[in-house]
Parts: structure tokens; sequence; C-alpha cells
């Protein structure tokens, strides 16, 4: 679905994200985990089109998506959400998603329609006419989600959905997550929560100081020694 090429962002002198390439297959769940300013953030928003990268290529589905503008690739099947989530705080719940619809239709009623189906399939539909600005944190991770969703994405960037939530919260988001793979939506997935990871990813790709650390299997990349060492911690014992 997916193919990243030799991805590079400079800012300045720093390497943000310095030589990354990787594949999303159709239906897959991949992790990105890496210690904070590992370059994570960046990568997406240069898969985004939010960045242009310095250096590299991203491919949907075999076609050139480099250097596009973030709406554009939106339309063409990205969707993501953002780690610092930033609502139309004035919109209600449903406008927002509504927003995100309007990506796939100009007709409004269609996008009401769509809308709706992601605010259903999130669990929002009972706050649908809420200020979103008004909502608690764990409400406004999940309108991010339902707004990428109802942008009708071939793939999802979800970026740190789960940071600030209950455990119980974590166990929906999870089910949420699990559910949008199973309609067939391939997902990148940022997370500091090693059980999350762990538990939905089918494959890890570790970033450190901009550049790829490991790939593969959870159970191997949690026992990676050079995991463990840059991310995880002495001390870890990777659950299966
Ligand atoms: N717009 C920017 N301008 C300059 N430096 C940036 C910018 N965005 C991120 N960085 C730097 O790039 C590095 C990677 O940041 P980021 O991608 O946010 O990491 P992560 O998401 O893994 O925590 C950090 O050193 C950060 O300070
Ligand atoms: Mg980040």
């Amino acid at each position: 679905m997916l193919e990243v090429r030799h991805l590079t962002k400079r800012f300045g002198g720093l390497a943000a994200v310095n030589d990354v390439s990787l594949t999303l297959n159709k239906g897959e769940i991949l992790g990105l985990i890496g210690p904070n300013g590992a370059g994570k953030t960046t990568f997406f928003n240069c898969v985004a089109g939010a960045m242009q990268p310095s250096e590299g290529q991203v491919l949907l589905e075999g076609r050139e998506l480099t250097g596009k503008k973030a709406h554009d690739v939106c339309r063409a099947g990205i969707g993501r959400t953002y780690q610092i989530v930033k609502p139309f705080g004035k919109l209600s719940v449903r406008d927002n998603v509504l927003v995100g619809a309007l990506n796939q239709t100009r007709n409004v009623a269609d996008a009401r329609r769509i809308a709706d189906e992601a605010l259903e399939l999130t669990g929002l539909a009972d706050q649908r006419n809420v200020l979103a600005a008004s909502m608690p944190l764990p409400r406004r991770k999940r309108l991010e989600i339902a707004r990428a969703l109802a942008t009708g994405p071939k793939i999802l960037l979800l970026d740190e959905v789960m940071a600030g939530l209950n455990p119980s919260e974590v166990e929906l988001a999870i089910d949420l997550i699990k559910t949008l793979r199973s309609r067939g939506i391939a997902i990148l997935i940022i997370e500091h929560l090693m059980r999350v990871i762990t538990s939905v990813s089918d494959r890890i790709v570790v970033m450190h100081h901009g550049e790829k650390l490991a790939e593969g299997a959870p159970s191997a990349v949690m026992n990676d020694p050079k995991v463990v060492e840059a991310y995880l911690g002495e001390g870890f014992v990777a659950q299966d």
C-alpha cells in the first residue's frame, strides 16, 4: 500500500529523519516506536504532506505522492491524526467530522451520512451536538480518529492517540484500531504504550536519532538488545 524510500528531513544541520525506508502492506498494522525526538512525528509529517522531505520518496499503491500538499495526500487516501489534538473548538463534534467527510464528497447530505458512520464507529454518536472544545481529552482523541476516518482513508497514520487515556479508554481504542483494520484500512501507529504496540502491531519499526534502528516481528524487536538499550531501558522484560 505504502512505500517510503530513503526519506530524509533536515532542519538546518539536524537530520530529524535520516534515510528511513519502510513499507506498509494491505491490512497491516505497523507500529512505529522510539524515544522522544527520534523523528517519528516528522516522518508522519513528510508522508502526509504537512512537510516536504529533504530527500526520498513516498508512494501510495505505486503512485508517487512525494511533494504533494496535505489535502492532495488526504484525497489520495492517507488520513492522519495529530499528536497535539486541535479540533475546531467552536464547531460541534459532528461538524468537525463533517470537515473530514467533505474530503470524499461535496454533497453535504452524503457527507453527513459518512460523518455519522464515523461517529458511530468511534463511540461518539451521543456526543455529536457537543462543542468540540468542551470535550475532555480522551474524547477529543477519539474525535481526531473520527475525523481522519471520515476522509475515507486507505491508510491511517495515528500519532499517539492513546496518550493521556486511562486503561479502560486504552482498551476501547485498541478495539477501535482492530475494527478499522478489519475494514481493510492499513495503519501506521506511533505509540509509547508497549502493551498497545505489541498487541496491535503485525510488525514494528524502531526509530532512534532519526534513523531506523530495528524492524521486525514485535517479539523479536522487543528482545533486540539495541532496542532495549536505546528505548526500552534495562530491566525491561518483553511480554507475549
Ligand atoms: N519544525 C521543526 N523545526 C525544527 N526542528 C524540528 C521541527 N520539528 C521537529 N524538530 C526536531 O526534530 C527532531 C524529531 O522530532 P519529532 O519528529 O517530533 O520526534 P518524535 O515524534 O519522535 O518525538 C527533534 O529534535 C525536534 O526538536
Ligand atoms: Mg511525536
